[in-house]
């Protein structure tokens, strides 16, 4: 995961990047892959940058860009959290502490604390429907979550 924040937009970093992979078929999706992973984010000015670089529409660009959920418009913070919202979870009071999580960050869904420090983003299933509601913390498991064991995962990991 990219630091907070992250660099600014860089249209000389963006046509390495481009170049990187040049005349390759389906090129956009790893380029934007590649550009998040410069710039924390795919930045606005992505768009039209690469819309002129791949012979693109910006319509076209920008589709791929906001079908994907993995790619973000702003950085995301220093932690991830992802929070199951399926069914297991959601029977298990997955949505309770979910609410009171978000409640207690002050954000929304894929949102980011004001310090940077922590975005939530909802996932749907992660494969530990046993020791629902789940979450990962920065790719680490934490299972029969409440509140409490996500702000002691975030503070201890
Ligand atoms: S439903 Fe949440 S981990 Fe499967």
């Amino acid at each position: 995961m990219t630091a907070y924040p992250a660099p600014a937009w860089n249209a000389d970093l963006a046509a390495e990047v481009v170049a990187r992979h040049a005349g390759r078929d389906g090129a956009l999706l790893p380029i934007l892959h590649d550009l998040q992973a410069a710039f924390g984010c795919v930045p606005s000015q992505a768009t039209p940058f690469l819309a002129m670089a791949l012979n693109l529409s910006r319509a076209e660009v920008h589709g791929v860009v906001s079908f994907y959920h993995d790619f973000r418009d702003v950085p995301a913070g220093r932690r991830t959290v992802r929070l199951c919202r399926a069914e297991a979870c959601q029977s298990m009071g997955g949505e309770a502490v979910a609410a009171e999580v978000l409640s207690r960050l002050g954000v929304d869904w894929g949102g980011t604390t004001a310090d940077g420090e922590v975005t939530i983003e909802p996932v749907y299933c992660l494969g530990l429907c046993g020791v629902a509601p789940a979450a990962l913390v920065d790719g680490e498991p934490v299972g029969r979550l409440t509140a409490q064991r996500l702000a002691d995962a975030v503070a201890g990991a």
